[in-house]
C-alpha cells in the first residue's frame, strides 16, 4: 500500500517549523529525558539510515544510541561508498531509500541536496547539518536553555559570538520563531547572511523578537546571560589567517566574559577550537554548560524521532 504523502514530516530547518511546533519538541525532550523507557518502542520494526558527507562525532553517535534506544535499527552510510560517489543523483538515490528505509538522516554540504531528497521520497527526511543549517543543534541548545529556566526569562540577554554560520543561521530562525530576542556579536565583515536577515523579518514582526547586530565584542556581551560561540572555520571551508585574526577580539575568553553577568552561562556546539574562539579557561570553567548542552543531542532527538514517528 502507498504511503500517504500528506503523512510525511521533514525536519530540514526550524523555518518548516511553527512556534507551537518547537516548544511542543522542547516540553517532549523534557519528559524523554525522565521517562526514555516510555519510548522504547517508538521506531520498532523501523529501519533508519544515517549518510554523513562531513565528520561528525555528536550527531552521528547521539542518533545512532537514539535510534536503538527508540527500538529501531540503524544504517550508517558512507556517499563515498555509495554509487552518489560516482555521480548517481540524489533524486534517484532518494527512489531507492524509499523502498527499503523508514527514514533518513543526512549531513551532508549542500542544503539543495537534502531538499531533493527530501522532495523525492515519502520518508522523513532529517537535516544533520549542511553548510546553511544545523536545526538538530538548535533543539538542543533550546532546550538547555529551558531546562536552566533562562530561555523564557524576561529580559534574558542570549549572545551569539563569532563566526556568522549554519549553527548561527538555525539560532537566529528558532530564537525568531520563539520571539526571543539575540544579540550577535561579529566583524562588520562576518554580519549575518542578509537573505536570511531578510527572510526572518517578517517572522520577528509577528514573533516579537529583536535581533541585534553588535560589532564591538565588549559592548555585546554587556551583560550578557548567555554567550555562544562556535568555530571560526566550519566543515567545507578554507582555513584564513586574515579572518582568524578578525574574529580574535571575539574570542569568549576570562576578559570578554567579565563584561557579562557573573553567572554568565557558556555555550559551544562543538567541536571546540580550544584557544582559538574559546579559551579552555573558560570551556572547562564553572559557567561553562557545553558538555550538557552536547548530552541534550540524545534527548532533543528522541524527541524528534519521537514527534515524527507517532
Ligand atoms: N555539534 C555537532 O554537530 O557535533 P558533531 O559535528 O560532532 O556532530
Ligand atoms: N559550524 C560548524 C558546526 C559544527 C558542528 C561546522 O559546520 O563545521
Amino acid at each position: 500500500m502507498e504511503k500517504m504523502k500528506k503523512n510525511k514530516k521533514d525536519f530540514l530547518t526550524l523555518l518548516d517549523y511553527s512556534n507551537e511546533e518547537i516548544n511542543y519538541l522542547i516540553k517532549l525532550t523534557e519528559d524523554v529525558k525522565k521517562n526514555g523507557d516510555k519510548y522504547c518502542k517508538i521506531l520498532k520494526n523501523k529501519n533508519i539510515a544515517l549518510l554523513f558527507d562531513k565528520p561528525s562525532t555528536r550527531t552521528r553517535i547521539s542518533f545512532e544510541v537514539g535510534i536503538n534506544q527508540l527500538g529501531g535499527k540503524c544504517l550508517v552510510l558512507d556517499s563515498k561508498t555509495m554509487q552518489i560517489g560516482r555521480g548517481e543523483t540524489y533524486s534517484d538515490t532518494a527512489k531507492i531509500f524509499n523502498s527499503y528505509l523508514d527514514g533518513v538522516i543526512i549531513r551532508t554540504f549542500k542544503q539543495e541536496s537534502i531538499e531533493t531528497i527530501a522532495a523525492n521520497c515519502d520518508i522523513p527526511v532529517i537535516n544533520a547539518l549542511t553548510d546553511k543549517y544545523h536545526p538538530c543543534q538548535i533543539l538542543s541548545d533550546l532546550f538547555t536553555l529551558y531546562e536552566n529556566d533562562l530561555l523564557f526569562k524576561e529580559g534574558m540577554k542570549f549572545v551569539y559570538m563569532g563566526d556568522s554560520n549554519n549553527v548561527l543561521s538555525s539560532l537566529l530562525i528558532g530564537f525568531t520563531k520563539l520571539g526571543i530576542d539575540i544579540t550577535v556579536g561579529c566583524p562588520q565583515k562576518y554580519e549575518p547572511d542578509k537573505e536570511l536577515m531578510d527572510s526572518l523579518k517578517a517572522i520577528s514582526k509577528k514573533s516579537g523578537n529583536k535581533i541585534k547586530i553588535i560589532n564591538d565584542p565588549i559592548l555585546a556581551a554587556k551583560d550578557a546571560d548567555v554567550i555562544y560561540t562556535d568555530v571560526w572555520v566550519s566543515m567545507g571551508d578554507e582555513e584564513s589567517t586574515q579572518k582568524t585574526y578578525d574574529l580574535k577580539p571575539y574570542q569568549i575568553n576570562k576578559n570578554l566574559i567579565s563584561s557579562a553577568k557573573k553567572d554568565v552561562k557558556i555555550m559551544h556546539c562543538l567541536p571546540a577550537h580550544r584557544e582559538l574562539e574559546i579559551t579552555s579557561e573558560v570551556l572547562d570553567s564553572q559557567n561553562s554548560i557545553v558538555w550538557v548542552q552536547a548530552e541534550n543531542r540524545l534527548y532533543t532527538q528522541k524527541a524528534l524521532l519521537t514527534f515524527l514517528y507517532s
